[in-house]
């Protein structure tokens, strides 16, 4: 059966939506990235070998998904070129199944800079970003002054609007650092150099994806990072700049809102952070540690250790409300294997009301509220069928679902593909 289907993350992130990409891969035609950009990280073993895109969709390594970076994905043509580097090395040649949008906005070695000199800057107030010129590249987005995919074919218009740019940009540079300043002549002969290596993936990503459609395809629109870090709906401000939820999709895209027939949403068994920002039961104990060293827990893109904790209902009932989740992926259950305990955050204590709490995302003072689950020493690792899984395991889930208000359709209980327990398959029989 053919569908329209949304996989994010429900979370902050690094929820393991790449195995699930796997998962779904023998059934999907197309794979859309509609928000982001090089800051996402999704680590892929091919053949063996392990690699980590940041731009490209995670389903670009199945030769049998066209893959597209939509409109709201903001692009540096340097980590393009060189994970079609990568791609060519591992997966084979790209070019006749990726198509970047012509009207995708480009990062600029400006935007990167400002990004790294604004966030060295900033004292108490560092949002841990992963410094590769998004939020800049956002911000002139919304500002109308982007240099879009389409600029860099005419070259005339171009050279106007980069000096447009740099009249700003190396102001703003001066003020960190005097020695960075572009250069405009440099900047042009860079843009109109990568223009002609882009030309063969570039295109028209809404007639594309609108061809797809009449054909009864089914598609897969990639999320990257996690509902959290969305930047209207996430933890304000520590987030990042695009719209990593639903939502993001119709603009990002170009495509009506009201198309998608699935949304998957995927979660961990517990929580993690990279970066700075609020999390209310982040586990700063031997249990912390435990996570951390049992589930890898390093950022992909950064490097940086990620942050553990129990998982927390509450805001993940609220990503799935606002995402309408039709089912959860719960990944890294294994995990969890030994603790004695095991906790789910289903509250919390705070002078705000919960209702104050999820409109303003002010988590910095709330005191999270346990349930405590007997935990469970049988392995869930490699377990492929529900009924196999050990008692307490299974009540984890079902209390998971209860709190969530939504069905656990798949669980992934290892690293490799095959671990998984698919209860029901979004993309039909
Ligand atoms: P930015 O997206 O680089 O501006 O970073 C803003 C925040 O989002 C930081 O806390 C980053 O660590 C976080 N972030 C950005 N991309 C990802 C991701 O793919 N996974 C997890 N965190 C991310």
């Amino acid at each position: 059966m053919s569908k329209l289907i949304s996989l994010l993350g429900l979370q902050w992130g690094d929820e393991g939506k790449g195995k699930v990409v796997d998962l779904l891969s023998k059934d999907i035609h197309a794979a859309v990235r509609y928000q982001g950009g090089h800051n996402a990280g999704h680590t892929l073993i091919v053949d063996g070998k392990k690699i980590v895109f940041h731009l490209l969709p995670s389903s670009i390594c199945h030769k049998n998904i066209k893959c597209f970076l939509g409109r709201g994905v903001v692009i540096s043509l340097d980590a393009l070129f060189s994970e079609i580097n990568d791609a060519y090395k591992f997966i084979g040649d790209i070019e006749a199944r990726l198509i970047v949008s012509k009207a995708a906005c480009l990062i600029q070695p400006y935007h990167i800079k400002i990004d790294q000199l604004r966030e060295r800057s900033r004292s108490g107030t560092k949002i841990g970003t992963t410094g590769r010129g998004i939020g800049p590249a956002y911000e002139d987005r919304v500002g109308r002054r982007s240099i879009r995919v389409v600029d860099l074919y005419n070259p005339k218009t171009l050279k106007v609007k980069l000096e447009e740019a740099l009249e700003i940009y190396n102001f703003l540079i001066k003020r960190y650092d005097k020695n960075q300043q572009e250069d405009i002549n440099e900047l042009l002969d860079k843009n109109l150099e990568q223009a002609e290596k882009l030309k063969p993936f570039v295109g028209n990503v809404i007639s594309e994806v609108k061809n797809l459609q009449k054909k009864n395809k089914s598609i897969l629109f990639e999320g990257a990072q996690g509902a959290l870090l969305d930047y209207s709906l996430g933890t304000y401000p520590f987030v990042t700049s695009s719209n990593s939820s639903l939502g993001g999709i119709a603009p990002g895209v170009g495509l009506s809102a009201t198309k998608i027939d699935y949304s998957l949403g995927i979660s961990k068994a517990y929580a993690t952070r990279v970066g700075e920002g609020p999390f209310p039961t982040e586990l700063k104990d031997e249990i912390g540690t435990y996570i951390a060293e049992k589930g890898f827990e390093v950022g992909a893109t950064t490097g940086r250790p990620r942050r553990c904790g129990w998982l927390d209902a509450v805001l993940l009932s609220q990503s799935v409300y606002l995402n309408g989740i039709n089912g959860i992926c719960l990944t890294k259950i294994d995990v969890l294997d030994g603790l004695e305990k095991v906790k789910i955050c289903v509250d919390y204590t705070s002078p705000l009301s919960k209702e104050d709490i999820l409109e303003t995302m002010s988590l910095d003072d709330v005191k999270p509220e346990y349930i405590e689950l007997e935990g469970w020493d049988q392995l869930t690792e490699g377990i492929t069928n529900f009924n196999d899984l050990n008692k307490k395991a299974a009540v984890f889930i079902q209390t998971v679902e209860e709190l969530c208000g939504a069905p656990v359709v798949i669980i992934s209980t290892g690293p490799r593909r095959e671990d998984a327990i698919i209860r029901e398959y979004p993309l039909g029989k």
